[in-house]
């Protein structure tokens, strides 16, 4: 009897040597190729994090010092992919700018069909390397701002600041924004990353894949919380006006923004107890207000509701004290999953089996087709 579970809860799709999630006696492990998603946000950066991804071992000094130059090297944009940044139209949302710049990308690779492990390994990196780069290079031509090349002398999150504000970051923003993008980095079978699976089961290009998971992650219940999150925040203005505000949007049935999800059920989301210490500490150092307001919502929102923040609430206000722009904060979230997508689009290659699943019919059948003039 086929059964069917709306929303593919609780089904087991497919099996996955990159991503662990699992409960464990109350408590959500995390873990990435076997590692503790807590050890590594102590201990790594995000370019160790990729190779992990992408290799399925940590690198060794060499190997890492290997793999950031390359990274380094593939971080300029072709002239076309500039040119077309320059044209699109500056209103555009910055997650529809970076997809379609993607798909762009696809055409200028005259490999784009092979899928052998190097080629698609390559490809990835490609990818990692530039996404920043096209993030950063769209915000400065949609502002007016001349375009800040890429830095051979910083790493891959201290060069995204660099290369946006025109400015290097301090040490805090720059490792800020270096463990936000370890804890986005990957996280199983969430629904971009199905997307891209999914393509990939096909065997669709790369770039078509990578486009898929993109355009899935933009929606509000997945990537696009965070800038919901911070309108919310904004909303609000004040701590003390946190309570009834939330209140009084429950009661009229509306979603919170950045809480609730579908895995970590009545458990803490272990990147969110990263991502809220990481809130605090940048508070600390630049303005308290959004993390003030943040932890007053997430007490009435647990009053209220029972629900605990996901990854997209405390993420808002890090990328706030980042000086980041609300509509940039998807595209930052694509910064770190674009390792992650990769490694699933490779993996799913490579273990193919067409995803195909069933729906159950639940509309009419038998009917008639009568000629159009005589119905
Ligand atoms: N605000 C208010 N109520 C909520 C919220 C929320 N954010 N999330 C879940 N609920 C309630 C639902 O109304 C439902 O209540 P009910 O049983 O009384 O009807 C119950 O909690 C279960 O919710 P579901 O929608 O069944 O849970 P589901 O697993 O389908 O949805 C989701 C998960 C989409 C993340 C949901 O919690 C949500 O909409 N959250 C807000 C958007 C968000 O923050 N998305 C980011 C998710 S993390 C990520 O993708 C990176």
């Amino acid at each position: 009897m086929l059964q069917v579970h709306d929303g593919l809860q609780d089904v087991l799709a497919c099996k996955s040597g990159i991503c662990r999630i699992e409960m464990v006696d109350g408590r959500a492990i995390l873990e990435y190729r076997g590692y503790d998603v807590h050890d590594l946000a102590r201990n790594s950066s995000f370019e160790e994090v990729a190779y992990l991804l992408l290799f399925g071992e940590l690198p060794s000094k060499s190997e890492l010092e290997a793999f950031v130059e390359e990274l380094k090297e593939l971080r300029e944009l072709p002239p076309q992919i500039i040119g077309l940044l320059t044209h699109l139209p500056p209103f555009s949302h910055p997650m529809v700018v970076l997809r379609t710049a993607i798909s762009y990308l696809g055409t200028m690779d005259r490999y784009i069909h092979h899928k052998s492990h190097e080629k698609s390994l390559q490809k990835a990196k490609s990818l990692i390397a530039k996404f920043p780069t096209i993030v950063a290079h769209f915000h400065r031509i949609r502002t007016g701002q001349n375009l800040i090349h890429p830095s051979d002398e910083l790493n891959h999150a201290a060069n995204f600041l660099y290369m946006l504000h025109g400015a290097e970051p301090t040490k805090t923003e720059a490792k800020a924004l270096d463990l936000d993008l370890i804890l986005h980095a990957d996280h199983e079978l969430n629904a971009s990353t199905f997307a891209a699976r999914i393509a990939a089961s096909t065997l669709a290009d790369i770039y078509a894949c990578v486009v898929a998971a993109t355009g899935t992650l933009m929606g509000p219940l997945h990537g696009g919380a965070a800038q919901r999150v911070m309108e919310m925040l904004r909303e609000i203005a004040v701590p003390w006006r946190a309570e009834e505000y939330i209140r009084m949007k429950l009661e009229s049935g509306e979603r919170i923004m950045g809480f609730g999800h579908r895995v970590y059920r009545g458990v803490m989301d272990p990147r969110t107890v990263e991502l809220k210490a990481l809130a605090e500490k940048l508070a600390k150092e630049k303005e308290e207000k959004w993390f003030e307001i943040s932890k007053a919502v997430e007490e009435a929102v647990y009053k209220y509701k029972g629900l605990l923040p996901n990854v997209d609430f405390y993420a808002a206000s890090v990328y706030a004290n980042l000086e980041i722009p609300d509509d940039l904060f998807i595209n930052i979230f694509a910064l770190g999953r674009i390792a992650g997508w990769t490694a699933h689009i490779i993996e799913q290659y490579e273990t193919n089996k067409l995803i195909r699943p069933r729906a159950l019919y639940i509309g009419e059948t038998g009917r008639k087709c009568v000629p159009v003039d005589r119905r």
